[in-house]
């Protein structure tokens, strides 16, 4: 009698197996037209979304680039991280200008569930801790007011020791009351950057701009808020972002002195990593502004 009540039972415990992100074609591979259907039902969750990036030619699709935007804008914080997680494990998907701009909004969001929500996926690994727009939320939530976000950052420097060793990150563990999260590092003088590097950031090139005009929103070197006359508290906000931008083990590499050197990218294209700068050349390697900011990044160091 018990055998056989347990028999279907487990037949149902098998065929469970197989549901999910796993769907079989006739001839045992996976199919993306099924995949793809999963995605783009109302009920799918992070499975789905995990599922996705398996199938490179599934984010060519329009529908799926779609359901991606409008996920990044999610209140379901499942349903947001996982949106997240798949714009970094398919950096593709940040050719489309849309995705792009909303997962840079993701980042620079002050909700502290959506900040919470992306330090989750660096504990989970996805993230690559090198990844600028993760380090610059992460410094920035160690220092929030929200006592949950705050401590999830920490959690995550405890248990990634590297972190420490990042500018940004150092500095704002030098503001907690925290024991024995203190690195070797010195980071570059503040005086010197409010005194010598500042000015050069507020003077106009050719264009009649400013590095202030054009990054007062940005994720990673964020100058804000733009003041005329800054006090103390701007110049530390803005100190902290160059600090985002800077190598202290090879200074030259330091993006804060690479960008401004570089071209524009071709019309229609976007800056890639150190090649090229979004906003053209600002000045030349060999311009006293240049040598003034290598002579700061060299006042910190291991
Ligand atoms: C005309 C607008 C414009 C101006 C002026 C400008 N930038 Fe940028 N900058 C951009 C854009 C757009 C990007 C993003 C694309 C890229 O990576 O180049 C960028 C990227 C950067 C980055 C990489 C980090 C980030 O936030 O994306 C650094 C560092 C940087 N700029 C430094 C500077 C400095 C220093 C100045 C002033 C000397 C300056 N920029 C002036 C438009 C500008």
């Amino acid at each position: 009698m018990g055998l056989l009540v347990l028999l279907p039972l487990a037949a149902l415990a098998i065929s469970g197996l197989g549901a999910g992100p796993l769907l079989l074609t006739a001839a045992g591979q996976e199919d993306p037209a099924a995949v793809e259907r999963l995605f783009l039902a109302d009920e799918a969750g992070a499975g789905e979304f995990r599922a996705v990036a398996a199938f490179p030619e599934l984010l060519d699709r329009r529908p799926v680039q779609i359901k991606v935007f409008r996920s990044l804008a999610s209140k379901d914080p499942d349903i947001f991280g996982a949106a997240v997680r798949l714009c970094l494990e398919a950096p593709r998907l940040e050719s489309f200008a849309m995705i792009r701009r909303r997962l840079s909004l993701a980042f620079r969001s002050q909700d502290a569930w959506k900040r919470k929500a992306i330090l989750q996926l660096a504990r989970e690994e996805p993230v690559r801790l090198q990844d600028l727009r993760f380090v610059s939320l992460l410094s920035e939530a160690l220092r929030a007011p929200d006592p949950a976000l705050a401590e999830s950052a920490l959690a995550l420097v405890r248990s990634r020791s590297e972190l420490r060793g990042l500018p940004a990150v150092a500095e704002s563990l030098n503001h907690l009351p925290e024991e024995g999260l203190a690195t070797d590092l010195t980071l570059p003088s503040l005086g010197f950057f409010r005194d010598r590097v500042l000015p050069l950031l507020e003077k106009s090139g050719a264009d009649d701009k400013t590095c202030f005009d054009c990054h007062k929103s940005h994720v990673i070197f964020r100058l804000e808020p733009a003041q005329e006359r800054a006090g103390p508290e701007e110049v530390r906000s803005y100190y902290r972002s160059a600090l985002r931008v800077i190598d202290l083990k090879r200074p030259e590499r330091s993006l804060l002195l690479l960008k401004p050197t570089r071209e524009k990218p071709p019309k229609g294209t976007q800056a890639s990593g150190s090649g090229q700068h979004g906003g053209g050349v600002r000045w030349s390697g060999e311009s006293s502004s240049y040598r003034t900011i290598l002579e700061w990044v060299r006042t910190g160091g291991y």
